[in-house]
């Protein structure tokens, strides 16, 4: 940790919330809402748009709240400073430089300004507010949560959602699998609470941070993502460092009583309810915050927008920094990589490779798969494909395709614990679709994509006869190269040098100049054998 000299130098602005949600403003990514808005009403008006959102007049108190400022790759770019297609190679540049956390004492830290201890806590003023339709209670869902493994020492970071219960306690949810649920669970072992702080009202960065899952010291990764060192503040009740710029804080222990208390249904990742689960209870010791707090929500589970949710852009940008590492350890040129957030819970990914050996969509699948257990379907495609685009997509499927070649289905492997379809198994299926042209035959004129001819450039030759004389060629290659800009003479001056025994064509359908018979085309080496003439 640095000298307080340090902590007068760390930006105690900059990666505050509010700052971001003016940088996205500034882009047009923002709807604001001047209109008051019930705390019933906001999850509606947030599902119904894919931008980001700011209610000015939130709720009976008017509060200012931010939604989904994570909710897209454009929105995560101008997280990270970064361009969309630059986003993946950014993450692991963040990940692999490491970079200090700065204490700054309680009175410096803006998210001090204002705090609220003992008897005087109450949640119930905080805007939990209703979400999915058959969510258990109203939910406070963009919650960064904070510990410290009393057995080891090292710092926990990750995303856990709230649901109010009275104006001290909240549930939380910590059932699947995570580094959280470990530490808890030997503490409840022990009959220990286990102090945790959260922050609500954070950068898009810190999210990041709190979903990158790594042995060592979490809260580093913090600063990690910022690329530069990060202001932290003690907790007022407990031990736990939190960003110090963050909008609010709320302090408190997961209480020594484990699993003790039914938690949800909640809309998750999937697009469908997590059922009701035992959790621990949240007890609030304090609640601090800035003067100007800017409060903040996202929803999770809504089926059909899952691509507009903070957390599906979060996990697909973590899943194609990953899958973009593994291909480029794979095959010899990798182009681009999409995960399809839409698909739920991070299950579709696109690839596009240039291919340089047989058998590299194949070997892409397969590492892929063992990489990324998330994954459920991974789609290979040549670098032609803009894996973007869903009409391309689509077409290389319909034409690059056989199910009884190109398609891999990996058995037994374990799932998403959520996915309905596995009916509640732990394992099921993955495939592989390897949507690239056979090797080797893309230049064939029946494995070539096929597109209007855009004439352009200077003329070349003044005659057919010169223009085929530097080679064979194209109808509209000697069109262009002649600089017509009508085609038809160009037919007739090649009908002239069929009559006069000068033409011939090859397979793929390139005019040459040869001695031929007159009247007749010269087939210049063979034509393909053609499926459909028969025998
Ligand atoms: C917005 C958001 C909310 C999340 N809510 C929960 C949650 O309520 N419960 C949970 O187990 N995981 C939740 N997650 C996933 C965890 O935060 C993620 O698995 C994280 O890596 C766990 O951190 P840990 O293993 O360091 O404890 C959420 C993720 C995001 C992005």
């Amino acid at each position: 940790m640095n000298t307080k000299a340090a902590a007068s130098k760390v930006d105690l602005e900059k990666y505050r919330l509010r700052r971001f949600v003016k940088r996205l403003i500034d882009l047009g990514e923002v709807e604001i809402h001047d209109e008051p808005v019930a705390l019933t009403g906001l999850s509606a008006i947030i599902e119904s748009t894919g931008k980001a959102l700011l209610f000015t007049k939130a709720g009976p108190e008017r509060l200012e709240i931010v939604a989904k400022t994570a909710g897209s790759r454009k929105r995560l770019a101008a997280a990270f400073d970064t361009s969309e297609e630059r986003l993946y190679d950014e993450y692991f540049k963040r990940l692999g430089s490491l970079q200090p956390l700065v204490e700054v004492p309680s009175d410096d830290a803006p998210v001090h300004a204002i705090k609220i201890t003992g008897k005087d806590v109450d949640l119930g003023r905080l805007p939990f507010h209703p979400q999915h339709a058959y969510d258990g209670s109203c939910y406070l869902s963009a919650a960064i949560d904070y510990t410290i493994d009393p057995a080891t020492g090292r710092r926990n970071v990750g995303c856990r959602r709230l649901s109010l219960r009275n104006r001290y306690e909240a549930g939380t949810n910590v059932t699947a699998p995570s580094d959280l649920k470990r530490i808890y669970t030997a503490c409840a072992a022990r009959r220990e609470r286990l102090p945790i702080t959260f922050t609500v009202g954070a950068h898009p960065l810190d999210f990041v941070a709190a979903t990158t899952r790594q042995p060592g010291d979490e809260l580093a990764l913090v600063a990690n993502f910022r690329g530069e060192p990060a202001p932290v503040v003690k907790s007022l009740t407990n031990d736990i460092l939190v960003p110090a710029d963050a909008e609010i804080t709320l302090e408190g222990y997961l209480d020594e009583r484990g699993y003790a208390e039914p938690e949800g249904p909640y809309g998750e990742y999937m697009g469908y309810y997590g059922a009701i689960h035992m959790d621990p209870v949240f007890h609030c010791t304090a609640i601090t915050m800035r003067r100007d707090a800017l409060h903040h929500t996202l929803l999770h589970g809504s089926a059909f927008v899952l691509d507009q949710t903070d957390s599906a852009n979060i996990t697909a940008l973590r899943t194609e920094a990953e899958a973009m590492k593994i291909l480029r350890a794979t095959v010899a040129e990798p182009v681009a990589v999409h995960l399809r957030s839409a698909s739920g819970g991070g299950g579709t990914l696109r690839v596009s490779i240039r291919q340089r050996a047989a058998g590299e969509a194949r070997a892409a699948i397969q590492a892929i798969f063992k990489g990324i257990m998330r994954l459920k379907a991974v789609y290979v495609f040549d670098d032609d494909i803009d894996i973007h685009d869903d009409g391309q997509t689509e077409w290389s499927l319909g034409t690059r395709f056989q199910a009884d070649e190109d398609l891999i289905v990996l058995q037994g492997v374990q799932g998403q614990t959520m996915d309905p379809s596995l009916n509640g198994r732990k394992t099921g299926a993955k495939t592989g679709f390897d949507c690239t042209r056979r090797f080797g035959r893309a230049g064939e004129i029946t494995y070539t994509r096929c597109a209007a001819k855009v004439f352009a450039g200077p003329p070349r030759f003044q005659t057919v006869e010169q223009a085929l004389a530097s080679g064979p060629m194209f109808y509209a290659d000697v069109v262009e190269s002649l600089g017509s800009d009508d085609g038809r003479e160009v037919a007739c001056a090649l009908d002239a040098l069929r009559q006069g025994g000068r033409l011939g064509r090859d397979r793929d359908g390139r005019y040459h100049l040869v001695a031929a018979k007159p009247g007749v085309t010269a087939i210049v080496g063979e034509l393909y054998h053609d499926p459909n003439e028969g025998a």
